[in-house]
């Protein structure tokens, strides 16, 4: 009962950015599948600058989650559009996170990421024209592993083990910077469909 109520705050919290996000170019082109591969890819590459930096910043809490990581499912999909283990590491990443320096702080880090996943299966039915061509999957971030992925419900878990009011305040002020972070990373960049970085 006490997790449906911080889930509640969390959402209600983060709601804003949420819908302005829904309305991001990039983001909004793919869950629309109006999204060419080219762009797709650098869809890919920008979120995954996101999401690695992300994901070491939450390593020292790894405890949270025994998922794979979704910078991990993001290198799987880009090796399949044809962007090397290489090419990705030196792929620019976001700078500016907020520092999780407590299991209450990474678990609003971890709310992000997890409830990211929760959207992407729309996302993922309305790429699947544009990945058609593709030999390999190409879409394991979105498609939350084909639907297989446990983050979200050991997330759940996770939050009941947070004491007290001001625990729970962390937990919401830092999903509410995670946000914050994750517009300013993807603000001004829409992806140049005529672009063709990477060859397939
Ligand atoms: C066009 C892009 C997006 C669409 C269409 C979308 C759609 C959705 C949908 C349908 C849900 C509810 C899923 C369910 O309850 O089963 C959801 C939940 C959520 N999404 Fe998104 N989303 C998008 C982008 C994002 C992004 C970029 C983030 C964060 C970086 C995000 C974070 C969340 C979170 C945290 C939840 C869980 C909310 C809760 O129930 O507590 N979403 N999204």
């Amino acid at each position: 009962m006490r997790v449906g109520r911080l889930r509640e705050r969390l959402r209600a919290a983060t709601s804003e950015s949420h819908e302005r996000l829904h309305r991001h170019p990039g983001l909004a082109a793919a869950a629309s599948g109006a999204i060419d591969l080219s762009g797709y890819r650098a869809l890919l590459m920008r979120l995954y600058g996101f999401h690695r930096p992300v994901d070491a910043g939450m390593g020292a809490h790894a405890l949270l989650t025994d998922e794979t990581p979704r910078s991990r499912l993001l290198e799987s999909d880009l090796q399949a559009l044809g962007v090397a283990r290489d090419q990705q590491d030196v792929l620019p990443r976001c700078a500016t996170l907020p520092l999780l320096t407590d299991d209450a702080q990474a678990l609003g880090a971890l709310y992000v990421v997890e409830g990211s996943a929760l959207g992407g299966a729309a996302i993922a039915r309305a790429v699947a024209p544009v990945l058609a061509p593709l030999e390999g999957d190409g879409c394991r971030f979105f498609s939350n592993d084909s639907g297989k992925r446990r983050g979200w419900p050991q997330l759940l878990v996770r939050l009941e083990s947070l004491s007290g009011e001001s625990q729970e305040q962390a937990t919401i002020d830092a999903a509410v910077a995670t946000f914050l972070a994750f517009e300013a990373w993807m603000k001004d960049w829409a992806p140049k469909t005529d672009a063709r970085p990477f060859c397939v």
